[in-house]
This record gives C-alpha cells, structure tokens and sequence, in this order.
C-alpha cells in the first residue's frame, strides 16, 4: 500500500498535480493500493491546488480516501469522519468499522450534517485566516539564521530546521517548553526523518502566535 497524505502534517507541503500524478503511475506500475489521507484539503493558500488521487484515471478502484471534520470545521472531539473506497476493500473496512465502533452516534452525524450544510462562509473565513497565520509566523521566524522554515501552502502547520545545541530535537523542544513556555513536537515524532526539525502549529490566535514566535526566536539567537 502507498499511503499519500497532502496537504501534508507535519510540513504543511501540497503536492502538485505532476508530483500526484507520478504516484498514481508508481501504484499503477506495481498494482498498489493506494491511501489517501486528504483531511487537509480544504485548508490550503489561494492558487494552491488540491488534487485527489482517487479522481486520476484507473485510480478510484484501488483508492482508498480517507477524510474527516476534525481540520476544517474544527470539531476534533466529535470523532467523525468518512472514507471513499473500492466496494472489494469496502466490505473488509466495513467489517472492522461495525465491530469497533457499530456506527457513529446520530447526534455527531447530525452536527457533521449542519456543517456540511450551514458552513459555506465560515469555512472560506477559516481558510484565509490559517493562509494569513502561516505568513505571519513564517515572517515572524525569518529574522535568525538558527531557524529555517520550509515553505508551506496547506495544513495549519509549520516544518522548522532548527540550529541548536541539544542532544536531539526532543530534547530541544523539551527544554523550549520548560524554559519559554511554548509548545512544539519534534520532527521525531514523524519519523527518524524529523530529526532537527520541529513542527509549529498555528491553529492559534494571531497575538499568541507572535508571543510564540517571538520566544523562540529570543531562545535560538542566545
Ligand atoms: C493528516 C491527518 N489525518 C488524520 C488525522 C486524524 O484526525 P481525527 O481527529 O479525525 O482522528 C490527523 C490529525 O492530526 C491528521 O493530521
């Protein structure tokens, strides 16, 4: 199985049309499944475009997407969220789904209707302000040479290279955290991959992130 998740957490990268078109090729070369985690497809810059894998040529028979409403309409705690699949896999994931969870409650399935339904400018409102957070904190980083900030067009989330004098980057972000009070997760977290890195959420309020940014600035320039 190939498992593709854009707009991507942790780094927030979008993939191009080109770059998913390459990955449909790669699934269709050696006859994988492919699963597409696109829980972040409506958070995403102005002129940044979404591509579904599953909507590419031969690709919905061996697509599962996944999807949900914790991202766009905020609602984390409800735990609600749908997929798409080929009906093959769907009998095998509808099989595990009844038995774990039986069915979502009705109440949360009415409250993800009302969102679906009611959300239009809101979500549009939400959009623009996560593009206007990532350029600000991204402006609010630039100013030191210790941190350099991958570019980003989706998601809520920025993929930072660190300069530090710790072991690792746990426990740089342990430190920053018991020191300056401001909370980030290790590049780690994600995979050996992640090393060096820390990932900054700006699913905040403008002047929290600002205070943040500012303390992290302050701590790697000393
Ligand atoms: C890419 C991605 N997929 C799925 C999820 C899980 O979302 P949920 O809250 O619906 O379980 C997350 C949550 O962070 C995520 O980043």
């Amino acid at each position: 199985m190939l498992i593709v998740n854009s707009p991507h957490n942790p780094t927030g990268l979008v993939m191009t049309k080109e770059e998913i078109d390459q990955l449909a090729n790669i699934a269709k070369k050696h006859n994988l499944i492919v699963l597409s985690d696109e829980m972040y497809e409506k958070i995403i810059s102005d002129g940044t475009e979404h591509v579904s894998i599953a909507s590419l040529p031969g690709m919905a028979e061996r697509t599962v997407t996944v999807n949900g409403f914790s991202k766009a309409y905020a609602m984390t705690g409800w735990r609600i969220g749908y997929l798409h699949a080929p009906s093959p896999l769907y009998q095998g994931i509808f099989r595990v789904h009844q038995f774990n969870t039986a069915c979502v409650p009705a109440f949360t399935q009415k409250a993800a209707l009302a969102a679906m339904e009611r959300a239009g400018d809101v979500l549009e409102y939400m959009r623009h302000s996560f593009a206007l957070r990532r350029t600000l904190l991204a402006d609010a980083l630039s100013n030191t040479e210790q941190l350099q900030v991958m570019e980003a067009a989706g998601a809520f989330y920025l993929f930072v290279r660190v300069h530090h004098q710790e072991a690792n980057i746990r426990e740089f972000a342990l430190r920053l955290l018991e020191d300056t009070g401001v909370a980030t997760v290790p590049g780690t977290a994600f995979g050996d991959a992640g090393e060096g890195y820390l990932r900054l959420s700006y699913a905040a309020s403008d002047h929290v992130l600002l205070e943040a940014a500012k303390r992290l600035v302050n701590y790697v320039s000393h």
